[in-house]
């Protein structure tokens, strides 16, 4: 139908499709995009100690950060208009089960308690909910072996959902303002939303990282978080890049109907036509998408190469992933870009 109006709409010289371009004020009058920093959330790495604020290699511009350095950070974002952080903690000590994220005194623990301080009402403080980061192994819950040989370890998934509860309770008492499971762990939504509402927190929202991909653009981001797994990889758990685009249908359907209040395609570049599909068949929900630390880390590197123009590159890119659906994006150039836009 679309196809029959456009073809109708009138050859040269009546149409002229440059008259929209001439006057900037046009231009302006005909933008549909618009990117707005407070529909952006920076990721954040939060480790212990005091005055730290140590670079990441692979992520230029980014750091690791003391909880007293991450106020500073949080403060200055606030004042800039960016809608809210997504914290992602560094253990003092991991271990098996990931202790440190199901402790009251765990580091993710302090920095949500330090920022609840310090940020106005309007300022969004969400956490990453995962295991890998405060694992030993480096996978996303706790392992079970599964069949003879020595390597023959996975991520048990039902063991983890109930440290998923704990590890969500832990950042609720804290004061998060939402939580955001990342595991890829068949029902963590249900566990984790069941854990709320028997507790006292049913009103707390959660963004499900829905249809999340085993990507090879996590790397940088495996390297700011310490979150590597030690063997193996994450097949078992995140998404095939080549499989059926409906399979990220699926689990958005199984996220939704277990009580995700916002849903998540990640990563943003590579799978803009997901975004599409999802913000088509799932109109009724709000849909972020994680422009994710490969993508950060190529534009900085051609960027810092001189081979790009970073602004432009950025800001073009962001708004390819909002006019593919996704209007909430977790983005590590969200600070930039709010002062860009300024
Ligand atoms: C934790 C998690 C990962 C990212 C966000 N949450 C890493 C992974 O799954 O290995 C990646 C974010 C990024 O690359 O920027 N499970």
């Amino acid at each position: 139908m679309a196809t029959f109006e456009y073809q109708n709409n009138g050859v040269f010289p009546t149409s002229r499709l440059r008259r929209l371009r001439y006057h900037s004020g046009v231009r302006r009058l005909t933008r549909e995009t618009i990117l707005s920093p407070d529909r952006f959330i920076i990721p954040l790495f939060v480790r212990p100690g005091e005055g730290i604020r140590q670079p990441i290699a692979a992520m230029p511009g980014q750091f690791q950060l003391s909880v007293d350095e991450l106020v500073k950070d949080v403060k200055e974002l606030e004042k800039l208009g960016v809608g809210g952080v997504m914290l992602f903690g560094i253990p003092e000590t991991k271990d098996a089960v990931g202790s440190d994220a199901m402790s009251d005194d765990g580091i993710v623990a302090t920095a949500i308690r330090a920022l609840k301080d310090v940020v106005g009402k309007d300022f969004l403080i969400i956490a990453d909910v995962c295991f890998c980061e405060y694992t030993d192994h480096g996978h996303c819950g706790v392992l079970k072996k599964c069949g003879k040989a020595d390597d023959a370890w996975d991520v048990d998934n039902d063991a983890t959902l109930a440290n998923l509860v704990k590890q969500t309770l832990v950042q609720a008492r804290a004061g998060v303002d939402m939580v955001a499971p990342s595991g890829m762990m068949d029902g963590m939504i249900a566990a984790i939303r069941r854990g709320f509402d028997e507790n006292g927190f049913e009103r707390l929202p959660i963004m499900s990282y829905s249809a999340k991909y085993a990507s090879a653009f996590y790397g940088p981001f495996r390297e700011a978080a310490e979150s590597a797994p030690q063997f193996g990889d994450r097949r078992s758990y995140q998404m095939a890049p080549d499989s059926a685009p409906g399979q990220a249908m699926r689990e958005i359907a199984q996220d939704v109907a277990e009580g995700a209040d916002i849903i998540m395609v990640k990563p943003a570049l590579p799978y803009l036509d997901v975004i599409r599909m999802a913000k088509d068949q799932f109109p009724g929900y709000p849909l972020a998408a994680y422009n994710v630390s490969g993508e950060y880390s190529m534009t900085k590197a051609a960027a810092l190469n001189g081979w790009i123009d970073e602004k432009r590159v950025v800001l073009e890119t962001l708004t390819s992933i909002q006019r593919a659906g996704a209007t909430i994006i977790i983005t590590y150039w969200a600070k930039d870009v709010a002062l860009w836009l300024q």
